[in-house]
């Protein structure tokens, strides 16, 4: 298997936010892994801004530190190291006020005609400041792109308000809405079982589809996101976003190429099709949860309130819904999403449940006969399994098996998997939007979900607790097995 790099363009790249948590553990070590493939061009140079007072030489300290701490040594090379963090200089700049928009101005006098990226790993009260001084500045041109992390607001009004503040400077084109998870490798992969096989198509759909699963557990808690992750909760913090943009790409329509607009109309169309949940519904269709003490990994572990150091929280930190799509491939068919903090595994996966066989011929001391499941593996282990029935081998009669055809790319292809944000920063700097999310797409699933927001916020219920290191509470166990159906579980690993 060899690993294709085509250099980008010579660009400039400004990271608002240069000391955070994300640039530090994310953003630097991914572009230092793209350094060290050989996809920057010289002369290609990483620009820090935050409002801490700093120089250049303490910025690449701090640089160098993050790499230590999040990129393994045998990678790091001392002249390959050298020459990444050679291309950093910092500018200290104040988001709401004047101070230091001069420096950056004057730093990138020096490379105008290149790819501009402003890159706000910043919270959503600054985009709009930011954006405004980057126009007064005159520091926009012609091939300047601004890449947006999430929270993308907390409602469909505010994340209104952020879209209007930044489109008064970036037109759409040239605006990158992150969702790291559609840089996942096997995120794509999605795309080319789906859109390079002919044998799944005839089968995509309520005739032969009994339902989906969505899942993405984590054996994380809060860590020291607290402060943000209360103000957030699951809800927007993983499904409004990351499980929404997966189920669009399971559910979509064939798009008519795999250009930007193309996919985004597709997946557009998925989340204008999601049956609201409403009123009533919502108390049969979702489940709120909210870890308690217990052991994730073999740790013993505190629980969601005492972490936040506040008793009183409503915030919930694990969410399951039934979610159902209103269109001619999907009616009737449920989507069951799911995720949580500190639960039993780390898992990431999509499982597509078949219909079963309409009638069995084998007797009964054959076993029965499971139905046909495909298992789309995010992470960690990312793969894909076919289950499927197989006569168990040997002597003693007839005997059938649920077995996996099993593709684990790591084995398959033995290469390293480049981090979402690898992908996805070469892509602005390409200027391809394909894995971005649109204005539209982020307006249209905050729809689907401000009711269920609004009706969790006025109900005097609380998120149901669950224990550490368990699947969340025996609400959601329910949840699935109401309609006869049960959550993809370790036994079918
Ligand atoms: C982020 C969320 O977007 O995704 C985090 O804010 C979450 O709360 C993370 O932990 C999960 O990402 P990954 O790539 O580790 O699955």
């Amino acid at each position: 298997m060899t690993t294709r790099i085509i250099p980008v363009d010579l660009f400039d790249l400004v990271v608002f936010g240069a000391t955070g948590d994300l640039a530090k553990r994310k953003l630097l070590p991914a572009l230092f892994h793209r350094d060290l493939q050989g996809q920057l061009p010289e002369g290609a140079r990483i620009i820090g801004a935050s409002r801490r007072a700093m120089s250049r030489e303490a910025f690449r300290a701090l640089a160098l530190a993050a790499l230590e701490s999040y990129v393994g040594e045998a990678e790091r090379s001392d002249e390959l190291t050298r020459r990444f963090i050679g291309r950093l200089d910092y500018v200290a700049v104040d988001a709401g006020q004047e101070g230091g928009w001069a420096d950056l101005e004057k730093i990138l006098k020096q490379g105008a005609d290149r790819v501009r990226v402003f890159y706000l790993a910043v919270g959503p009260d600054l985009f709009g400041p930011i954006c405004e001084r980057l126009g007064t500045h005159k520091l926009v041109t012609p091939q300047t792109r601004v890449v947006i992390e999430k929270p993308l607001g907390k409602s469909g009004a505010s994340a209104k308000e952020v879209n209007d503040a930044i489109g008064r400077v970036f037109a759409e084109p040239a605006v990158y809405r992150i969702d790291h998870y559609l840089g996942k490798e096997t995120v794509q992969n999605l795309m080319a079982l789906r859109f390079a096989n002919a044998l799944f198509e005839p089968l995509w759909n309520s005739a032969h589809v009994d339902h989906v699963q969505i899942t993405v557990a984590e054996t994380l808690g809060v860590e020291g996101r607290a402060g943000y992750y209360d103000t957030a909760g699951a809800l927007r913090d993983m499904v409004q976003n990351h499980m929404l943009q997966l189920l669009c790409l399971v559910a979509m329509e064939p798009p008519a190429s795999i250009g930007a607009d193309a996919v985004r109309d597709e997946k557009l169309k998925v989340l204008r099709s999601l049956k609201p949940i409403v009123g009533e519904q919502i108390a049969a269709a979702t489940v709120r949860g909210q870890y308690r003490a217990g052991a994730t990994n073999g740790a013993a572990v505190t629980g969601y309130l005492e972490e936040l150091g506040e008793s009183t929280s409503k915030t919930e930190t694990f969410v399951a819904i039934r979610a159902k799509i209103a269109n001619w491939r999907w009616n009737g068919v449920p989507f069951y999403l799911r995720t949580g903090k500190r639960l039993e595994r780390r898992v990431s996966e999509i499982i597509v449940t078949f219909k079963p066989v309409p009638y069995s011929v084998f007797e009964a001391s054959a076993g029965p006969v499971a139905s046909n499941q495909l298992v789309i593996r995010l992470q960690p282990d990312e793969g894909v399994k076919l289950w499927l029935m197989i006569k168990d081998p040997g002597p003693g009669g007839m005997r059938l098996s649920h077995v996996p055809l099993d593709m684990s790319f790591a084995d398959a292809f033995g290469v390293r998997n480049p981090d979402a944000y690898e992908r996805l920063i070469m892509d602005v700097i390409r200027g391809s939007q394909t894995l971005f999310m649109r204005r539209d797409e982020v307006e249209a699933a905050w729809k689907w979900i401000d009711p269920i927001l609004d009706f969790w916020k006025a109900s005097p219920d609380l998120p149901k607790p669950y224990t550490s290191g368990t699947w969340g509470p025996s609400a959601a166990v329910a949840l699935i097995e109401r309609d006869g159906r049960t959550w993809h579980g370790d036994d079918d690993q």
